[in-house]
């Protein structure tokens, strides 16, 4: 293992052995679906949606999960588990200290995702306020003015401030205490209420126009449209949360004997559904004009305008329904902030040898510094879902496929020795070549439209 000493040498690194276990795989399994079910899948592929692309757009997303987002899950879980390290011991572990700088781009990158995130967050925890209180807008200029409400004053900071704090406290308490036992109860509650609202959604008298509408739409051009395929794979990549090394992080505590690709393949499976059920909850209720039109709310903000009016437009059934659905993304918030904490805390501790409470609590303070842009300005929020959602997490993606591919296909295959040989050729096959080139041609392309902007990059 090249460069092992190295990761050895590192102040304080505690003994990997040492490491604390997640409790059962069931546990494992919650606790990683909870970090890959988030507002990404709630918001972002709705969105995606809803600015048209319909049936090309969801089968290359589909593709997209397939061929590049399992496996570069069974990479990340499996440098987690093979080093039992954090993420940037991790890569020196089996790199060599050249891969040193993708070992700090994990950390570095979750915790500028975890700035504006929690932002978003907040706002979402203030809605579910707000619907609770009885205050659902019924009009266009009505829902205008609840996202400004939302997204400025000191009632949007206090809600980020709340959020870190849920989320430090949450990781500060340990791995099984706090991550897993969280994860245990939220993500079957997502679960129930995400099934009961599309079953509602559903049965709507005009859901079947609409559905048929928003994703049935088969348009030739399409399929060569540059901008779709690039969000189709941007999507699958950050809703699955891969290249933030959080995956490194909770793969680190996994035991040695857990069927690592079945749970991957079980994560994947319920990122994916969760996204696509979110999509048939929202799309009957909202008009894609109100999506689509861009202002000051952007991307993420034009689902708090399209959202509320939705569901206000059911009359008596409206807050119960809209109370479920963002206590549902409320908790899908929280445990993705969660997970985006973990990586850079599982650094500070392995580096500085320091305790997991001081970590996680110093470091939210510095993850509520690098959020103030994004709080105090929404386009700076967008802009950082860009670059650090977006091109940040998918040039770490590309090195750990490198890394992986290239530099450590023997404790890859070590670690999916459970995996049948055609389907372990097929993860190394994208791990080598698939990866690297989509990645490197969509990262291309999500740069020339940051330097060229039109609609939202990512549009979350
Ligand atoms: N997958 C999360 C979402 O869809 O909202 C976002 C995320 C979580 C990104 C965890 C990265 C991560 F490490």
């Amino acid at each position: 293992m090249a460069g092992l000493e190295n990761a050895n040498s590192a102040p304080s690194a505690p003994s990997a052995s040492a490491r604390q276990g997640w409790s059962s795989s069931l546990g494992f399994v919650l606790a990683a679906a909870g970090s890959a079910i988030g507002l990404g899948n709630l918001w972002g592929l709705t969105y995606r949606v809803a600015l048209g692309g319909g049936m090309a757009f969801l089968v290359l997303y589909l593709v997209a999960v397939v061929v590049l987002g399992f496996p570069l899950l069974l990479a990340e879980l499996a440098l987690g588990r093979h080093t039992r390290r954090s993420p940037l011991l991790a890569t020196v572990a089996v790199g060599g200290a050249s891969w040193r700088p993708l070992g700090w781009l994990f950390p570095l990158g979750s915790a500028l995702i975890l700035g504006y995130y929690a932002v978003i967050a907040g706002w979402v925890a203030q809605a579910l306020l707000a619907v609770l209180q009885g205050r659902l807008p019924t009009d266009q200029a009505g829902a205008d003015a609840f996202f400004l409400k939302l997204s400025q004053g000191w009632a949007e900071g206090v809600a980020y401030g709340l959020v870190l704090a849920l989320t430090v406290a949450v990781v500060a308490t340990g791995v099984q205490q706090g991550i897993e036992r969280l994860s245990r109860w939220s993500m079957p509650a997502l679960l129930v209420l995400l099934t009961g609202l599309v079953i509602w959604s559903a049965s709507l008298a005009d859901a079947p126009a609409r559905y048929e509408e928003a994703l049935l739409q088969w348009r030739w051009s399409d399929w060569l449209n540059p901008r779709i395929l690039r969000q189709a794979f941007s999507q699958a990549f950050f809703s699955l949360g891969l290249g933030s090394g959080a995956m490194v992080a909770y793969g680190s505590h996994l035991g040695q004997r857990e069927p690592l690709p079945r749970q991957a393949a079980i994560v994947t499976a319920l990122d994916t559904g969760v996204g696509l059920m979110a999509v048939l909850i929202i799309v009957p209720l909202m008009s894609a004009v109100v999506v689509g039109r861009q202002g000051g709310a952007g991307a993420v903000g034009s689902l708090f305008v399209a959202i509320p009016l939705g569901f206000a437009s059911l009359g008596n059934a409206g807050p119960p329904l809209m109370a479920a659905f963002f206590f549902l993304a409320s908790l899908a918030a929280v445990t993705s902030a969660v997970a985006l904490l973990e990586a850079p805390v599982a650094v500070v501790m392995d580096r500085l040898g320091w305790g997991r409470a001081r970590t996680a609590w110093s470091t939210g303070a510095v993850v509520a510094l690098l959020g103030l842009p994004a709080l105090l300005r929404t386009d700076l929020l967008m802009a950082s879902h860009d670059l650090f959602g977006g091109v940040v997490l998918m040039a770490s993606g590309l090195l750990l496929s490198l890394l992986m591919g290239w530099v450590a296909p023997r404790q890859l295959t070590e670690e999916l020795s459970q995996l049948p040989a055609p389907l372990l050729r097929g993860v190394l096959l994208s791990l080598r070549w698939a990866a690297p080139l989509l990645l490197g041609g969509v990262l291309a392309l999500s740069c020339m439209e940051m330097i060229q902007p039109g609609i939202p990059l990512l549009g979350m």
